[in-house]
């Protein structure tokens, strides 16, 4: 067997449940990774349209579902580029679409690939293309680092972690996961059961992959490219994302604002998602089989067929997103990667 083949997906019962793949469907996989729920949706008969960053997933699903033949499309390309990619396929609507976000556990244990603090490698940390988080150390303002890592580690001690990294890089370039992660705990102590560098990672990994302004980008897209009865599932893996769905759910459900949690805000639009499923998460067999489902949040809502939703700067200001989302320095970020 492979390694994508021995890979476990998280939450697949609760994802299938409410994705409800089915012959004849469209559905698309937001995050192919090892291809786990992809299998899945093939196996219910479904079309499936895959996307993952990573080169290296892709080549390994080419491989591993030669046989599907056009039941599968797998496209190498960063989810917010959904609604384009779908187009130059002559594709206008779909039944379902499905993302499992954040790293997978092959991008994690592959030390080269620079996310772990725990195996030392390069210090990259990219899920694909763009640049990597030592290009990052070169050339950010100490303020700015703070920012990164206060706004997406939720990092206290942001300003005194960033200024000590900066001023140890001009010493000498850090190089290493090991290097960076040495830092944080000089700096951090270890005074609780989480490495202190666990925040200061997901920072970086957040900010060099512009993961929430991703997020975000493709569920306005998932909005206005699903049927009325279509289905929106997220698979979050830390709060910062869970919010994100959360709040997104909420607003396109009329619930933002409303007078009843069961009842659409007076007088605003028509919501474009009906009243999102509860999220669910994972019981404690699947956690004792599978420890990174632990912090796995399964979030889901049905299209309505009303328009999707006009995203003014209010709305988007209601999602609580971090500043740095939707900053000019974020932007830049990603636009030159
Ligand atoms: C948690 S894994 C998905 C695992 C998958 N559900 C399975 O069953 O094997 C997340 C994958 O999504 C990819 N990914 C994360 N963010 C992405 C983005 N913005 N665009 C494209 N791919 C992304 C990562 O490269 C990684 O391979």
């Amino acid at each position: 067997m492979t390694v994508a083949e021995k890979h476990v997906p998280v939450l697949l019962s609760e994802v299938m449940a409410a994705a409800e793949p089915g012959p004849g469907q469209r559905v698309v996989d937001l995050t192919f990774g090892a291809g786990g729920y992809t299998d899945a949706f093939l196996k219910a008969g479904a079309h499936v349209v895959a996307f993952d960053r990573d080169p290296s997933a892709i080549a390994a699903g080419k491989v591993r579902f030669a046989a599907a033949g056009d039941q599968l499309t797998l496209i190498e390309a960063p989810f917010d580029q959904l609604e384009a990619r779908l187009s130059d396929s002559g594709i206008a609507e779909v039944d379902a679409v499905v993302g499992d976000f954040g790293v997978s556990s092959m991008q994690l244990d592959e030390a080269a690939r620079g996310f772990s603090f725990m195996a030392d490698g390069p210090l990259d940390m990219r899920m694909g293309a763009g640049r990597s988080a030592a290009d990052l150390l070169d050339e950010v303002e100490e303020s700015d680092l703070a920012d990164i890592l206060y706004q997406y580690g939720e990092e206290r001690q942001s300003r005194r972690l960033a200024r000590r990294i900066l001023s140890a890089h001009q010493e000498s370039p850090l190089k290493t996961t090991g290097a960076l992660a040495a830092i944080a705990e000089e700096t951090l102590g270890k005074a609780s059961k989480t490495h202190p560098a666990t925040r200061l990672f997901q920072a970086l990994r957040i900010f060099v992959n512009d993961e929430l302004g991703q997020i975000l980008r493709v569920l306005m897209a998932a909005e206005r490219l699903l049927k009325a009865g279509g289905r929106l599932v997220a698979v979050s893996f830390h709060s910062l994302e869970d919010r994100l769905v959360k709040r997104f759910f909420s607003a396109a459900s009329g619930k933002g604002g409303a007078v009843s949690r069961h009842l659409p805000a007076i007088g605003g639009p028509e919501p474009s998602f009906s009243l999102p499923v509860k999220p669910q998460r994972a019981g404690e067999q699947e956690v004792a089989s599978n420890p990174r489902a632990r912090s796995a949040t399964v979030r889901s809502a049905v299209r309505t067929a009303a328009q999707p939703l006009e995203w003014t700067r209010e709305r988007l200001r209601g999602l609580g997103l971090p500043p740095l989302v939707l900053s000019p320095y974020q932007q830049s970020w990603s636009t030159l990667s």
